[in-house]
């Protein structure tokens, strides 16, 4: 989603702007812009519609002057995406100049009174109402840019982060935000701005994460202010170590973050893992239980909340707990529990799962259950991002950065950290045995190894997809642990290729999907030696007998269902707890290679945004 970077120093901000955009490109957008302050005061702002490439071409002309500038990449919200409605927004007297992440909900009565002060409009966004608000106050009560922008967000409501400069100000750079990320990145007399800590490293490893509801004031050659924005007063400045290296922002020799991140699964679950199996493989230590052990041990119910592929881990978490936990589980869509009144105590867990960590539907999902008394747990890979700073406790997936749109290593951390979590809080609740706690932490603990056996398939899948490339749609069919597996096999396919795909619990097939099946309409079936393996057998041969062509993901060696399907994928065999992790890597690849094939834009497919920061 809409991705913001700024900077102020000594060294030409366009080419640190230009290059941050492109750092921010992952999260999804449809036009970027860049606002320059020159040493003499004036203001110069280049827009285009498209990729951040489209922005350099049209800014060539120049002037590119300046150490002072704001930059954007826009996902339309309010208004098509167009050169007209792509930040910066300049205010009337063309003296102001914003960018925006987020959304003003009360724009419309904010316009209609400017357009009564005489404020005429050139865009479709709510942005441009508040860069003209913050003009109309700055000049009609003669104040500061800093007072202006604090008067205005007063009146606004909604969720944003913003950066704003003024033509006449050079040494002037104003952020705030509210339920929208915002990085502040500290170097040596020259400070940074961005949406995330992406354009920020190898500039400097300082970093301040603004909270919501704070006004930063970065002015040059001095010391970042923080105030909040309720009562103006000074806010503790909280400076931290960013851990991130370039290295983790680069495609390491593949042609595609996607690929990249499939291929990094084994180390990015060693590093996942590290640490947290222990005693031979008959103890987990999760610090996020440990601490809070009274909390896991008095629990009634636990609620996982997610959005899309984390929503999908959090389906296979909440097995993973009523079989190792031996307790009531439910799971809800953040966006459906955000507004579906809950019913919650101090009894209750709620644990939010997202990648990103700042997902607005999650964050309102978890602000609401603790509001409500519940504890929150949050599950997430973003160090630092908004959801685990508004959780009670949580454990990082340390996957490292996931770049491309479609996640696959998140996922797989996801699960992988839930399987720890249920395995730990089991044994504190004595609801699991030994013996089946050491079997599934020892192979759990044996898992980068097995990733890296199931990733072998890779040339066998990329033949494969070439059959399917021209596919209309396809059904993928799973049970037990799988049926999530299945909703997210399908959810890979359809976001990088945009072939239609639907998932579905394979047994529930008969009650209507049956009904599609015919000679151009491909299964994909999960179909791991489990417990359901007899159960799914007789599912393929309902989709055989009506004509469809089945891809079958099974146990090495399994006989039986390759006498069906007409072709056949092996992974490796592991505890059926664990069959998730190992039976999304084939449909990962399947997913990458027909998208790949029919020339799609794997890393940022259309519509699409990283972190989806506004409801
Ligand atoms: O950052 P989050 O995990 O909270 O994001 C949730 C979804 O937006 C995300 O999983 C989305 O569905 C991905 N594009 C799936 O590949």
């Amino acid at each position: 989603m809409c991705g913001i970077v700024g900077y102020i120093g000594s060294q030409r901000a366009y080419d640190i702007l230009i290059q941050g955009l492109k750092r921010l490109e992952y999260r999804g957008y449809d036009s970027a812009g860049v606002a320059l302050v020159d040493d003499a005061g004036h203001l110069t702002v280049h827009k285009s519609m498209g990729k951040v490439a489209n922005l350099e071409q049209v800014a060539a002309a120049g002037p590119l002057d300046g150490s002072l500038g704001i930059a954007h990449t826009r996902w339309a919200t309010h208004g098509e995406p167009s050169d007209l409605n792509a930040h910066p927004h300049v205010s009337q007297s063309g003296m102001i100049a914003l960018v925006h992440n987020g959304t003003i909900e009360n724009y419309a009565v904010l316009k209609k009174v400017l357009i009564e002060h005489g404020y005429e409009f050139k865009s479709e966004t709510d942005t441009e109402v508040l860069v003209q608000l913050i003009e109309y106050i700055k000049l009609t009560s003669s104040c500061s840019l800093l007072d202006a922008v604090r008067e205005a967000l007063l009146q606004v409501e909604g969720a944003y982060a913003i950066a704003v400069v003024e033509q006449n100000d050079p040494d002037n750079l104003i952020v705030a935000r509210k339920s929208s990320p915002l990085v502040i990145g500290v170097g040596d007399g020259e400070t940074f701005i961005a949406s995330d800590a992406t354009p920020i490293v190898g500039y400097t490893d300082k970093v301040i994460y603004l909270k919501d509801n704070e006004i930063a004031l970065l002015r040059r050659n001095e010391p970042v202010q923080i105030l909040s924005l309720t009562d103006n007063k000074p806010s503790t400045i909280n400076i931290q170590k960013l851990r991130l290296s370039l290295a983790q922002l680069e495609k390491g020799g593949y042609d595609t973050f996607m690929l990249k991140e499939i291929f990094e699964q084994p180390s990015t679950l060693r590093d996942c893992l590290r640490g947290r199996i222990v005693d031979k493989a008959n103890r987990v230590v999760l610090s996020g239980v440990e601490l809070n052990k009274d909390k896991f041990l008095n629990a009634e119910r636990i609620t996982l909340v997610a959005c899309g592929t984390s929503w999908h881990a959090a389906l296979i978490g909440k097995r993973l707990i009523q079989d190792f936990c031996k307790m009531p589980v439910e799971v809800e869509y953040a966006s459906e529990f955000r507004y579906g009144n809950p019913v919650l105590n101090e009894k209750d867990i709620v644990i939010s799962i997202s990648q990103s960590g700042e997902t607005a539907d999650t964050l309102a999902a978890i602000q609401l259950a603790r509001e409500k008394g519940a504890f929150v747990y949050g599950i997430c890979n973003v160090v630092g991002a908004s959801i685990p700073r508004n959780t009670d406790s949580g454990t990082y997936i340390h996957v490292g950065p996931e770049i491309g749109v479609a996640s696959t290593k998140a996922f797989t951390g996801q699960v992988t950290v839930l399987t720890l979590l249920a395995l730990s809080v089991g044994h504190l609740r004595g609801a699991i045995d030994q013996k089946t706690l050491h079997e599934v932490a020892s192979a759990l603990e044996k898992m980068p190894a097995t990733i890296e056996k199931a990733l072998k398939v890779d040339a066998e899948v990329q033949k494969l997809s070439r059959i399917f490339t021209y596919a209309h749609n396809f059904l993928y069919l799973g049970r037990g642990y799988n049926y999530p597996t299945a909703l997210e096999g399908a959810l890979k396919l359809k976001e990088i290729s945009y072939i239609h795909a639907e998932g579905y619990p394979a047994a529930e097939m008969k009650h209507g999907p049956i009904a599609l099946i015919d000679h151009e309409m491909p299964s994909v079936i999960i179909a791991p030696s489990d417990s359901l393996y007899d159960k799914i057998i007789s599912n393929v041969q309902q989709v055989k007998s009506r004509g469809g062509a089945v891809v079958a993901i099974i146990s090495k060696g399994n006989k039986a269902m390759s006498e069906i399907a007409d072709f056949c994928i092996e992974i490796p065999e592991v505890p059926e707890c664990l069959t998730p992790l190992v039976a999304s890597i084939p449909l990962q690849l399947l997913a990458y290679y027909i998208a790949v094939n029919k020339g799609k834009d794997v890393d940022q497919p259309r519509n699409l945004a990283k972190s989806v920061t506004v409801e």
